[in-house]
């Protein structure tokens, strides 16, 4: 059994037959169910309003961008406009993105620290000044730009705690710091900033922590550079089958650290996850059952391959439960939750509990908004479940599309 399913297992066998979804109004989810064909996801804007606004509480004074790669639904991305967000954008796909739906280049960060030029120059023709540079060759690209952009340079702090270290992939070491800046103020170029991401769900906020100290204590030492900005990245963790920190913990020795930041330099963050996972949940039916061994193996509608890709991209194991209330003392048999399509890696749960369910039976996955949607593939030819968005998930005549 591999470490997620184990973890699956677990949290499982610890909580015997918790009711994933007591949160949820079962009546308006059967109404959904009435109305939409399944497989679905359900956005709901309050709850991009809740997660935004808990953060932006944690983080007082912080300028969040939204980071697009985790779910860029426009709904989503018109909402977290309305409250005042500023966007953290990727490649040309989310640059055409938020300008057509209004937002401006001056709100936003271009964050890949590997570009084509022809990224850089559609960036900048949107208006979007400042870029993540982590490395020599990428510095190279912005010498034709000095006098155009604003550099960000991207630093690697590698994370044991995080679920997803994103500081193997990007970052240069604190060692290169000074010769990258050397390097861009020899070609007129501006470094305005440090920024660094020490990995996605971040289990604590103390690696982060010593980031922001040895970020803090590298734009001390390099008086040479008129400091700008100080981007914390993103990993503020949510609880898929275990509790993470509440937000508001979790940023204390956040926003502790940030206070030994010399005046008058902004601070930036780029939340992704904490903002999309809670927004979004799914909605599936079963289609097939067989007995197989001592296993009873049900088939959905939707599987790795569609929304549930983020339990092999994302390391996430959604929580999920039947519709239907089920009795926590009646009796559990041993299942498998498969997804519909012809491979065998397609298994959404192992070994999980659950009552004698029927075909045409749905199902509930939680916390299913961030790296779901935007991993999922059409393989098979099944199509990507279609998004349902509601204002508030508690009452679907608020539906807005
Ligand atoms: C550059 C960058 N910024 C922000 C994010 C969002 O991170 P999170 O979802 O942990 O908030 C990511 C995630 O991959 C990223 O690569």
């Amino acid at each position: 059994m591999d470490k997620q399913t184990q973890q699956f297992v677990d949290t499982f066998a610890e909580q015997s037959h918790p009711d994933v979804l007591e949160q949820f109004d079962r009546a308006s989810l059967e109404e959904l169910v009435a109305k939409h064909d399944t497989p679905f996801m359900v956005l709901d804007l309050e709850e991009i309003d809740y997660q935004y606004k808990s953060l932006q509480a944690a983080l007082p004074g912080v300028k969040l961008f939204y980071a697009l790669k985790s779910l860029s639904h426009p709904e989503l991305i018109k909402r977290l406009k309305s409250l005042g967000s500023y966007f953290d954008l990727a490649t040309i796909g989310e640059v055409e993105l938020v300008e057509s739906l209004g937002i401006k280049g001056d709100q936003c960060i271009h964050t890949h620290p590997i570009k084509k030029d022809k990224e850089i120059a559609r960036a900048l023709e949107f208006g979007c000044t400042r870029f993540v540079v982590d490395n020599f060759e990428e510095m190279k690209k912005f010498y034709k730009y000095a006098g155009q952009v604003e550099l960000i340079i991207r630093i690697s702090y590698r994370s044991k705690q995080a679920v997803v270290d994103l500081s193997r992939k990007f970052g240069c070491v604190l060692e290169e710091l000074p010769v990258l800046v050397d390097m861009a103020q020899q070609n007129g170029l501006d470094v305005v900033g440090l920024s660094f991401h020490v990995g996605s769900q971040s289990l604590s906020p103390m690696t982060q922590v010593n980031a922001i100290r040895s970020s803090i204590a590298a734009m001390k030492v390099m008086k040479n550079v008129k400091w700008k900005f100080l981007d914390i990245g993103g990993s503020f963790p949510v609880s898929y089958q275990e509790e993470v920190m509440p937000i508001a913990d979790f940023c204390v020795p956040v926003m502790e650290a940030l206070a030994e930041l010399p005046e008058g330099i902004e601070i930036f963050a780029e939340p992704g996850r904490f903002i999309s996972a809670p927004s979004m949940i799914e909605v599936v039916s079963i289609v097939g059952k067989a007995k197989r061994g001592a296993r009873t193996w049900y088939y959905l509608d939707d599987g790795v391959y569609g929304g549930f890709s983020g339990q092999m991209f994302d390391h996430a194991v959604y929580p999920l439960a039947p519709l239907k209330t089920i009795d926590a003392h009646g009796e559990f048999y041993p299942s498998v939750l498969a997804g519909p399509t012809c491979d065998s890696i397609d298994v959404v749960a192992e070994d999980i509990e659950l009552p004698d369910m029927q075909i045409g039976d749905i199902l509930v996955g939680k916390q299913m908004g961030a790296y779901t949607l935007a991993s999922a593939t059409e393989f098979n030819y099944y199509p990507k479940p279609k998004v349902i968005v509601v204002e508030d998930i508690f009452d679907p005549e608020t539906e807005a599309l």
